[in-house]
Order: structure tokens, then C-alpha cells, then sequence
């Protein structure tokens, strides 16, 4: 494995929006969203976009990463709400960062986007193609809202997140990635009209739709496995690893987690209490505030797990 992470950055739109907000507006409650997953805000996109979350997310991974946007050889933006088809959100970063020598292409893997867009830039240094990249998960994920479907508009939020990454001897351990297309329809985004609250005069493609029960029954069976997955293939045991971070969608599946792996949960860092779920966004905006608040020392071992649409999902396993 030929991967190291030098950088991390992330951006949230200044809008926050309480569960209390959303009980004025719709027939919920703070109760019933933070019991059923563990959400108690999440931040709406009013002025900002996904573009522009990306692009103030990369600069601060490149200032963490002490790298100049130049060296960049490759960006690579996991987006499923990405702000129009063409051109791509990672050409649109280049150009806004000045990364005039890489090469730059989006992604769609939903919430596991973030884990395959690491998995592709480890692919081309593994290659021997590229040696310095950008990897961002980044969503505006209240354009493809139907807000007037409380089951899934109170679970999502809006931000990007990135990662500076490099060829190097150390860093990534061990890698997994799988999908399941025959269950992709337990969650989808199709056409729709438009009726976000919060931005006027707004478009957008598709209002996404969920079976919740049988994406927490597929999250709680394979994210577990895809975990022990990582950590066989790396001859790491759970006990050495000291921090799991894990896509965001739901504190039961956080918790039912760590059950089946034996560990504590003060091994699983959490936003989703102030963020929701933000797809692809979720891994790399909670590895920033992880590195950010000094929780990680050189030498320590983490997993990240994503999981989601598709079906898809992916861990890695890093010594950081
Ligand atoms: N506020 C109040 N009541 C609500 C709300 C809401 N926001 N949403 C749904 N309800 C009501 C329903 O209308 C229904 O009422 P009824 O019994 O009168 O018909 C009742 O609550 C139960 O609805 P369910 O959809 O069956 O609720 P459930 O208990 O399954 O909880 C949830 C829904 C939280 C989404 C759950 O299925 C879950 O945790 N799923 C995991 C999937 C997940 O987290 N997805 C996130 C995105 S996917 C991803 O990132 C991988």
C-alpha cells in the first residue's frame, strides 16, 4: 500500500437548522429525530455551494498539508449532489485553487465516495502515475430533499470535506471496497420539483428516497464486516486501532458497531449531532475535526468506513 494522508480540511455552511427549527415547519419533533438517530442540528447551504464548500475545504488541507495547490497532481471531488453535470466539481476546484498540474474528475459513490476516491488516488500511486492528490467528499444534500417527506429530510446536511494525500511507504495499511447494485433500490434519488425552504427559486434533479429499515439492516450486517475486513488484511487486532470513523447516517448503526467489535464507543468520534448526514462529506469533515482537535499522535492506527447508496461501502485501514 503506497498512501499517506499529509492534510485534512473541511467547510460547513453557516446556516444551522435545529430539530426545533423543523418541528415549526413539518409534523416532527426534537424527541423523535434525536432518539431515532441521534441528529440534533444539521447545517443548510443558503449561500454556499458544493463547488465552494470544496474549494475553501482544499485550501485549508493543502495549508495543513503545508503544500502549494501546484504540486497537486490529481483531484478527485465524491459528490452526489454536485452543482451541475459540466464541468466537473474537481475541474471547478482546480481552477479556483490553481492546481494547474493535475488532472481533475468527480466520483459517485454516494456515502462510501469519499473511501473510493482515496482508494482511486492509491490505485494511481500504486501505478506509478501520480504522487500528490486531493481526495474531497463534499454535498448539498438539501437540493435533492423532499421537504415534505419528514422521514428523510431531517436526517441529511450540507459541507464538504478533504484530504491531502501522498505516495509514501507508510500510511494505508490494508483497503476494502465492494457493491451491491441488485439492492440499490432501497435508496435512490429520481426527477422531481423543487420545494427546499430555505433557498428560493432553487433547482435540482431528484428528491431522494429511502426504505430506512433495510438500509439500517444492510449498514449494521456489513459496515462490521468490511471492518473486521480491513483489519484481518492489515494483521491488525480492534484493540490497536484508536479511532473508528465511520460514516455518519445514524447513532444506532454507530453503536450497534461497536457492539459487534468489541469496542468502546468513546473509540468512535461522532458529528452527526451537529452535522446529519452529509454522504460522501461525512468521513472526511469528521477526520479534519479529529486531526484538527490534536486527537490523533504520528503511529496511531485508524479505520474509516463508508457506506450508503449503490449499494456501496469501503474501509481503510491507516496508520496515520
Ligand atoms: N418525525 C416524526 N415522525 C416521523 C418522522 C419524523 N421526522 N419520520 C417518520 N416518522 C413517522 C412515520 O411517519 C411513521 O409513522 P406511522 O407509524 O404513523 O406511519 C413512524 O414515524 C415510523 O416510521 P419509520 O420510517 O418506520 O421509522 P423508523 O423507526 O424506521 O426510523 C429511520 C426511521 C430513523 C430512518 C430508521 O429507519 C433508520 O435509522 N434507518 C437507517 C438508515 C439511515 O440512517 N439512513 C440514513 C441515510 S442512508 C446512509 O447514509 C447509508
Amino acid at each position: 500500500m503506497t498512501m499517506k494522508i499529509r492534510g485534512t480540511g473541511s467547510s460547513l455552511p453557516e446556516k444551522a437548522v435545529s430539530n426545533d427549527d423543523l418541528a415549526k415547519i413539518m409534523d416532527t419533533s426534537d424527541e423523535w429525530i434525536r432518539s431515532r438517530t441521534g441528529i440534533g442540528s444539521r447545517h443548510i447551504a443558503v449561500n454556499e455551494t458544493t463547488t465552494s464548500m470544496s474549494v475553501d475545504a482544499a485550501q485549508k488541507a493543502l495549508a495543513d498539508a503545508k503544500m502549494g495547490a501546484e504540486e497537486l497532481d490529481l483531484i478527485i471531488v465524491a459528490s452526489i449532489s454536485t452543482d451541475q453535470c459540466l464541468p466537473s466539481t474537481a475541474c471547478e476546484v482546480q481552477a479556483a485553487i490553481g492546481a494547474v498540474n493535475a488532472v481533475a474528475f468527480d466520483i459517485n459513490a454516494a456515502c462510501s465516495g469519499f473511501l473510493f476516491g482515496l482508494s482511486v488516488a492509491n490505485a494511481y500511486f500504486a501505478a506509478g502515475t501520480y504522487e500528490k492528490a486531493l481526495v474531497i467528499g463534499a454535498e448539498t444534500l438539501s437540493k435533492m430533499m423532499d421537504w415534505n417527506d419528514r422521514g428523510t429530510c431531517v436526517l441529511f446536511g450540507d459541507g464538504a470535506g478533504a484530504a491531502v494525500v501522498e505516495k509514501s511507504d507508510i500510511g494505508l495499511i490494508s483497503m476494502i471496497q465492494q457493491s451491491d447494485g441488485t439492492r440499490g433500490g432501497v435508496l435512490s434519488c429520481r426527477n422531481r420539483p423543487v420545494n427546499n425552504p430555505y433557498v428560493q427559486n432553487d433547482t435540482a434533479l431528484a428528491f431522494t428516497k429511502m426504505d430506512g429499515q433495510e438500509v439500517y439492516k444492510f449498514a449494521v450486517r456489513t459496515v462490521p464486516k468490511a471492518v473486521s475486513q480491513v483489519l484481518e488484511k492489515g494483521n491488525v487486532s480492534a484493540d490497536e486501532v484508536k479511532y473508528f470513523i465511520l460514516h455518519q447516517a445514524n447513532i444506532r448503526i454507530i453503536d450497534s458497531v461497536a457492539k459487534r467489535l468489541s469496542q468502546p464507543l468513546d473509540k468512535f468520534p461522532t458529528n452527526l449531532q451537529t452535522c446529519g448526514n452529509i454522504s460522501a462529506g461525512s468521513v472526511p469533515i469528521l477526520l479534519d475535526y479529529v486531526n484538527r482537535e490534536g486527537m490523533l499522535m504520528r503511529g496511531d492506527k485508524i479505520v474509516l468506513a463508508g457506506f450508503g447508496a449503490g449499494l456501496t461501502w469501503g474501509a481503510a485501514l491507516l496508520v496515520w
